[in-house]
């Protein structure tokens, strides 16, 4: 492989020594075919992390199937990079398992980590280099030849959006442009998977908009993405599937939409109604979608058990049973509201547990 004087590269003006390089040398990378039928990139059983007293992961079952965008839920302190860390190795679990790509983590066995992709929380990225010779850099590390690094450092850069400014300083760089750059220099050694922890923090919507792109792009690309977020509507827009972690312990973990409607209480159709009679109470509580109905005033309060759009169906019944729709409101609860529930819920759970 190549070999970078790579402090030189990081803290310019000092001496690089060759224990600096070895230490950040990169096994080669391996083929990949033998991933194609893998089912779960990411597994852990029962991982655990602590800090001192404070349990930061706690015996964490996490399943992360191949091909998927997964995004990993929870609020400040839930434990995400803590977990993330775990799994590209750059912590020691205290306890449990980790298999990454179909071969279990440990620390005598460094060759996994070449093969995945990791963005950290906040990247801290040289600013006296230029974007482009970043990736260049982090591709001899990676050990990709100079026509691998001229053929995909463009690619990648034109992929995040940044092959105008790809000679300009990273010192230079908006946030938005240093967290691109990040995702670049992730994707670089061609990962099958890439690990993402909160990837748009600290943006302006306009930046995460474009971070969400670029996502959905990688996604497309056959990379399977797990993406740490607190930022539920993040979490919504990107991913196919859920882990929602709180104070360590993982509280749902499924497709968004299980995770979604396993979760959510009935939506609640509110109808406001003229000619108000027990014939129009009676044909609607007759829709089979509907669990219930009860009456507030002017007011028709139908408890709906689909979330499909019932308005119109609801309309047809009561306008046969006599009655006149003067308004309909459907108050369904946000994922918002699931992901509060689910960490109020997972509150009472750990306190009932102690
Ligand atoms: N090096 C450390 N030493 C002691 N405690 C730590 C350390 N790193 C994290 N913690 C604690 O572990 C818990 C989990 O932290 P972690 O950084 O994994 O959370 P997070 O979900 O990534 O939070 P955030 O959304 O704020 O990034 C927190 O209570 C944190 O204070
Ligand atoms: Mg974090």
């Amino acid at each position: 492989m190549n070999r970078v004087d790579l402090k030189t590269f990081f803290f310019p003006g000092q001496k690089a020594t060759g224990a600096f390089n070895k230490e950040f040398k990169v096994d080669p990378r391996v083929n990949t075919e033998e991933l194609v039928s893998l089912e779960f990139v990411i597994k852990t059983v029962d991982l655990t992390k602590k800090y001192g007293d404070l349990v930061a992961v706690d015996r964490l079952n996490l399943e992360v199937e191949a091909d998927t965008v997964h995004g990993f839920l929870g609020p400040n302190g839930a434990g995400k990079t803590t977990t993330l860390k775990m799994l590209v190795g750059l912590l020691r679990p205290d306890g449990g398992s980790i298999s990454v790509l179909g071969q279990e983590l440990g620390w005598d066995k460094p060759d996994v980590r070449s093969r995945i992709g990791y963005m950290p929380e906040l990247p801290k990225l040289p600013k006296h280099l230029k974007g482009r010779e970043l990736l260049d850099i982090y591709g001899r590390m990676y050990g990709m030849s100079k026509d691998a690094r001229e053929k995909q450092v463009p690619r990648l850069l034109d992929m995040v959006g940044l092959k105008k400014r790809e000679n300009d300083l990273i010192g230079e760089y908006s946030k938005g442009m240093q967290q691109r750059l990040g995702i670049a220099q992730a994707l670089l050694n061609e990962p099958r998977l890439v690990i993402l922890d909160e990837p748009s923090l600290g943006l302006d919507p306009v930046g995460m908009v474009e971070i969400r792109e670029i996502m959905k792009e990688i996604a497309k690309e056959g990379v399977t993405v797990f993406l740490s977020s607190h930022l539920l509507h993040e979490v919504e827009q990107v991913c196919t599937h859920v882990t929602i972690i709180n104070k360590g312990v993982a509280v749902a973990s499924d497709t968004l939409e299980q995770v979604s409607t396993k979760v959510r209480g009935p939506s609640i159709l509110e109808v406001e109604v003229d000619k108000l009679t027990e014939t129009v109470i009676k044909k609607v509580k007759e829709l089979p979608f509907v669990a219930d109905v009860s009456k507030d005033g002017k007011k028709l309060l139908v408890e709906v058990k689909t979330r499909d759009d019932v308005r119109s169906s609801v309309s047809q019944v009561i306008a046969a049973g006599g009655g006149v729709v003067m308004s309909m409101n459907l108050k369904g609860e946000s994922l918002e509201d699931v992901f509060m529930d689910l960490l109020g819920k997972n509150k009472k759970k750990v306190e009932a547990a102690k």
